[in-house]
């Protein structure tokens, strides 16, 4: 049920010094509590942040974070389990570099342009040598909105070999050169497109950042790239999020980039606030309606203003007052025309869970500073001989996950082995935590995290613990 002033999350926004601001207050219109913020300063300052969100006594973080900083903030998050931040790490994991969306799409099987990711350099250069031309050579680690500027296209061996002597990039990332028309900027909330549009290279160009003198327009983006958005949100769990589709002369869709930090209008960053208000308060607030196309219809308007203009609303469909605009107007959508207002059906505004286990752990996915360099003169990396990170064009892909996958069967089976834990208490844990993947990570990482569950003490929980160990060693015989 809806909560009262006192039953909400204790909210804060997460700030960084030097660092744009996404939200402030303005966005949060109407929430009646305090809201806190808490600034990371650069250098040596987690244990002050951490220290800082525990007094201020903060429940949900709000704001994304860097790529520089992403690291830290992991081991930040992980000594915070009690608060959930939005977005979660797990779903900034692009924002970190590029080799991050790219490992974030061979996971979840999203189209993208061929990839390859080197930190074996030698391997990279026989790579190289034999492989076929035009490819796209990209900077991987840093923020994503310099705009091109760390993207190059390559002709030839020649002309690779000399780029990555001069920009000493590392890892080495590229991809096959893909020709396309444009690309589609697809900005979404709880899985549901808010705002799209196309960004055109300018005559006999191939970049199409609009810094790069792109053109941007608002009209007719096609099914198939807000499907791919939709599908990206989902995979990435994101409550807010951006997704750039290449659109081939071939007709196919590819992700070039995805990240919860990107370039909106005020009045995009309102609807997240209203959004995020709705999903932690329990139906209180209400949900923003963002209808299907409405860029198409604030495209209309000079972005001089659109940039200034703020909580924008739209009513709903309703046949008696505005079905004049949104009753009659159809669209040609995909294989016909159907009425604007059932778009909203079909691309619905989804409320993103908490989640309560890592999904991508630093240990095992921050290739970056386990393959760094030694110094970029040698452009040596220590301990890697034939080792390199995992690439499923090559033979060495590994497994992703190392827990074990459960059904609910098996997990209660296991938990309710225990003295003490019932059925009562399984169904409480299953509700708290959601579905049975969600407590296994728990159980992995985090098993204090139970203690917020009524009825559980340390001491059930370190039983739990014990059982969960006994478990897995079974699982090895
Ligand atoms: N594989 C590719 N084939 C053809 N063009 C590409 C490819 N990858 C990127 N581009 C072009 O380069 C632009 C910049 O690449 P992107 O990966 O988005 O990097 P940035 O972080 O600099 O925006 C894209 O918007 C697109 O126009
Ligand atoms: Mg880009």
């Amino acid at each position: 049920m809806a909560l009262t002033n006192k039953q909400l999350p204790k909210l804060g926004f997460l700030y960084l010094d030097y660092v744009l601001r996404f939200f402030d207050h303005s966005n949060f219109k109407g929430w009646p509590n305090k809201i806190e913020t808490v600034t990371y300063h650069w250098g040596n300052d987690k244990k002050r942040f951490i220290k800082e969100v525990k007094r201020k006594k903060i429940d949900v973080l709000i704001g994304n974070v860097p790529a520089t900083a992403y690291e830290t903030f992991r081991e930040i998050a992980r000594e915070l389990p009690e608060v959930r931040f939005i977005p979660s790490l797990d779903t900034q994991f692009s924002n970190k570099s590029k080799e991050n969306v790219t490992r974030f799409a061979w996971k979840y099987n999203l189209p993208i342009p061929k990839t390859y990711i080197y930190y074996n350099r030698p391997n990279a250069d026989k790579f190289l040598q034999k492989t076929q031309y035009p490819k796209i050579v990209k900077k991987s680690y840093g923020p994503s909105n310099y705009g091109g500027y760390f993207v190059h296209k390559v002709d030839s061996y020649s002309e690779a070999r000399a780029l990555f002597d001069e920009k000493k990039y590392h890892p080495m990332y590229f991809q096959d050169f893909v020709p396309m028309e444009a690309d589609i900027r697809v900005m979404l909330i709880g899985h549901k497109p808010v705002c799209a549009f196309w960004r055109r290279a300018p005559e006999g160009e191939w970049l199409t950042n609009t810094s790069q003198g792109g053109s941007m327009d608002y009209n007719d983006v096609p099914k198939s790239v807000l499907d791919l958005a939709v599908k990206v949100s989902k995979a990435a769990k994101a409550e807010y999020w951006a997704c750039d589709v290449a659109y081939g002369k071939d007709g196919k869709v590819r992700i070039l980039e995805c990240a919860t930090a990107f370039a909106a209008f005020p009045y995009i960053r309102d609807w997240i606030g209203q959004y995020l208000m709705w999903n932690l308060s329990e139906g209180r607030f209400r949900k923003p309606h963002c209808p299907m196309f409405n860029w198409e219809e604030l495209g209309k308007i000079d972005s001089s203003l659109l940039r200034t203009m703020r909580h924008i609303a739209f009513g709903k469909y309703n046949s008696s007052y505005d079905g004049a605009y949104f009753g009659n107007k159809k669209k040609m959508y995909g294989e016909g025309a159907v009425y604007l207002h059932e778009l909203d059906e079909t691309y619905k505004m989804y409320s993103v869970d908490r989640r309560w286990s890592e999904e991508w752990p630093s240990e095992k996915w921050n290739y970056q500073d386990k393959f760094s360099l030694n110094n970029l003169k040698s452009m040596k990396v220590p301990n890697l001989k034939n080792e390199d990170a995992p690439n499923p064009t090559g033979e060495d892909m590994e497994s992703i996950s190392t827990t074990p996958e459960l059904t609910k069967k098996e997990l209660k089976n296991v938990l309710t082995s225990v003295k003490g834990l019932g059925d009562k208490k399984f169904n409480k844990i299953i509700n708290e935590l959601g579905k049975t993947q969600e407590v296994v990570g728990v159980l992995e990482q985090s098993p204090s995290i139970l203690l917020n569950i009524k009825g559980f003490t340390k001491q059930l929980i370190k039983k739990v613990e014990t059982k969960w160990e006994e478990f897995k060693k079974s699982l090895e015989k």
